[in-house]
């Protein structure tokens, strides 16, 4: 068994671990042996061969305004009511991408933790859980809300849930954890680091990870058999995100779509959003913005703007069936490398803390579903009523400026209806506890 293992991470260059392993005690090597070599090598190292590969062609994608486009009030009520049926109909459930680190962010603890406020309490996991109960209430279902979690957050996630959920509101029941994989962290040279004696240094496997087990999890099944026609995903650091919007579940339906992704223009060619595409194939895409080529310089008075401006907010519709066949199939969503700091034991077993990025951390990305569906579409919203992202500490996407857009939101729905603004929500920014400037 040893050997078989040693072979292996012989064969996929790892001969460092084979090596480290001989310097563990004996009752921890074969653990140790038999964890490594069960890493997909040659997946990852093909992915690291394909670092660098030039971005296929890509051309503006054709982009669905529903708010506006559908501009008879009688067209887009019809389209809404389709959505509502689903959701009435117990046809939809949501999956929530809680597995992230948020290195950015730097919180000690799942990002879904933090506390938003503006009152004591509400962090963001009760923010969504709020929304998932009320989307529950307002059509006689409880809506299945399921988290991915991975071992970076599983534990505390649980807790969360464990402790809150009733008060939060939600149906014993109603939410499930799932658990992402994890991947190696790999140095320049392709080999694996270790965290730890005896201990790879291991990250979450991505967003996509969502995909690789809700296929292997026996999930998709179980949504079928809940009787779940649309999975809906998004993402835990985005406070303003509707998952269970009618009119992109009933656009859903009238289209027969097997994918759909709500976009928003960017706000600047650079700003750090996905952005929707079409390929040669005509196939819609999304492309992460680190893989972008750079958008082409202003020129003084010139107009120009980079012809890929619908970013992605990450809020998406699956077709369970489409979801369901592709997982019969086989079919696995592609790694992509970043480079990231990780900490790590040296060759002489001390340990490092890197101040710059120094390895690369590999992940799949739950968009690359999209390019798999012969029917995608591109859903536009509006920014302010959608998008309230929380990634870093201070400045541009923080907690105060998701806060400022989440507070003008909550503004905005309390004059339309000409109710009075709870006095928690009365707060002005500036009064707003956070770190960096309102
Ligand atoms: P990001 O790519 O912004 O990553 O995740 P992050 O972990 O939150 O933050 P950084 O990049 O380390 O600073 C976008 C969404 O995808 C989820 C995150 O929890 C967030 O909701 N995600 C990300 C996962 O669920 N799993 C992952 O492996 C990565």
């Amino acid at each position: 068994m040893n050997a078989e293992a040693s072979q292996r991470l012989a064969a996929a260059g790892q001969e460092h671990l084979v090596r480290h392993a001989e310097s563990l005690p004996e009752d921890e090597r074969a653990a140790f042996l038999s964890a490594a070599a069960a890493q997909p090598w040659e997946e990852l190292s093909s992915a690291l061969d394909a670092v660098g590969s030039p971005v296929p062609e890509l051309r503006p994608p054709q982009t669905y305004s529903l708010g506006r486009q559908l501009n008879q009030h009688e067209e887009r009520k019809r389209i809404r009511n389709l959505g509502q049926g689903l959701l009435a109909g117990g046809r939809v459930a949501t999956l929530l991408l809680a597995g992230g680190q948020g290195t950015r962010l730097g919180y000690a603890g799942p990002k879904g933790n933090v506390e938003f406020g503006p009152d004591e309490g509400r962090t963001l996991y009760r923010i969504h859980a709020e929304r998932i109960v009320a989307a529950s209430e307002k059509y006689g279902r409880p809506v299945p809300l399921y988290v991915l979690v991975s071992a970076a957050t599983e534990e505390a996630t649980r807790a969360a849930f464990d402790e809150n959920s009733e008060a939060w509101g939600l149906q014993p029941g109603q939410v499930r954890f799932l658990v992402q994989g994890t991947l190696p962290a790999l140095d320049d040279d392709g080999r694996a680091l270790l965290a730890a004696p005896g201990q790879l240094a291991l990250a979450p496997d991505g967003h996509g990870g969502a995909f690789e087990t809700v296929a292997s999890a026996g999930v998709l099944s179980e949504l079928r058999d809940r009787g779940v026609d649309v999975l809906t995903t998004y993402q835990v650091d985005n406070p303003l995100g509707r998952s269970l919007d009618p009119l992109m579940l009933g656009w859903m339906v009238e289209r027969r779509l097997q994918a759909i992704g709500k976009a928003v223009r960017k706000a600047t060619p650079d700003e750090k959003v996905g952005v929707f595409a079409r390929d040669l194939k005509g196939r819609t895409r999304i492309v992460e913005y680190s893989e972008l080529p750079p958008p082409p310089e202003p020129t003084p008075g010139d107009a120009v703007e980079s012809p890929l401006m619908m970013g992605s907010i990450a809020i998406h519709g699956f077709s369970v069936r489409w979801l369901h066949d592709l997982a019969q199939a086989g079919q696995h969503l592609p790694l992509h490398a970043a480079r990231k700091k990780v900490p790590h034991l040296d060759e002489s077993g001390n340990r490092v803390e890197p101040s710059e990025p120094n390895a690369t951390k590999l992940e799949r990305f739950i968009f690359d579903l999209f390019p798999m569906a012969e029917r995608a579409e591109v859903h536009e919203v509006k920014r302010e009523w959608e998008f309230a992202p929380v990634k870093n500490p201070e400045g541009v996407d923080s907690l105060v400026s998701s806060r400022v857009l989440v507070d003008a939101e909550v503004r905005r729905w309390h004059e339309s209806r000409r109710l009075e603004l709870p006095a928690e929500v009365r707060l002005a920014p500036r009064e707003i506890d956070g770190p960096g400037d309102a």
